[in-house]
């Protein structure tokens, strides 16, 4: 297993948009293990393969208490968005340090594959729901930060520019 490295807003592969995943092998397997492994160091409770520079559609979740529920989504889809929303304070691993509420529907249906292939469906509502929509964005190339204001964007990419100045000079 390996920690990968996270790509940080503005980063422009960001705004890539991932591709289907076609065949789920060993390569994908791997590819998980390693996602899962940098999510749970960071530590993140969501990690998209586009936040790791692979642009394939392939996301890892985990909002257990204990980190011990590992949910794996390839290919997934929602199939259906409640009308009803919810505002959530969302952060995010390529945003380090931002916290902002971002809107989005309360109650979601996915559709999805696992690592083994197998093909699954669920509902989700509350974080989980916020978590699903947040990374299912990442691979379609778009970051939370781009539901703020124009202006809360920019002084968000001025104070990441910063971060990482100062964490050069360390
Ligand atoms: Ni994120």
């Amino acid at each position: 297993m390996a920690l990968l490295p996270i790509l940080h807003y503005p980063d422009p592969r960001l705004h890539k948009v991932a591709k289907p995943v076609e065949v789920i092998d060993d390569r994908i397997r791997e590819l998980v293990r390693n996602m899962a492994e940098t999510m749970y160091e960071a530590p993140g409770v969501g990690l998209a393969a586009t936040q790791v520079d692979v642009h394939e559609r392939v996301v890892v979740i985990d909002i257990s208490e204990d980190s011990d529920q590992l949910l794996v989504l390839i290919n997934p889809e929602i199939t259906w968005k409640s009308e009803e929303q919810q505002v959530y304070e969302e952060g995010c691993l390529s945003v380090p340090g931002i916290y902002d509420e971002v809107r989005r529907s309360s109650r979601i249906h996915v559709k999805a594959h696992n690592e083994k292939d197998e093909a699954f469906e669920f509902d989700a509502e509350g974080l989980l729901a916020v978590c699903v929509q947040h990374e299912l964005d990442h691979l379609l190339g778009k970051v939370f930060v781009e539901y703020l204001s124009p202006l809360k964007q920019s002084r968000i990419r001025a104070k990441i520019r910063k971060q990482e100045r100062e964490a050069e000079r360390v």
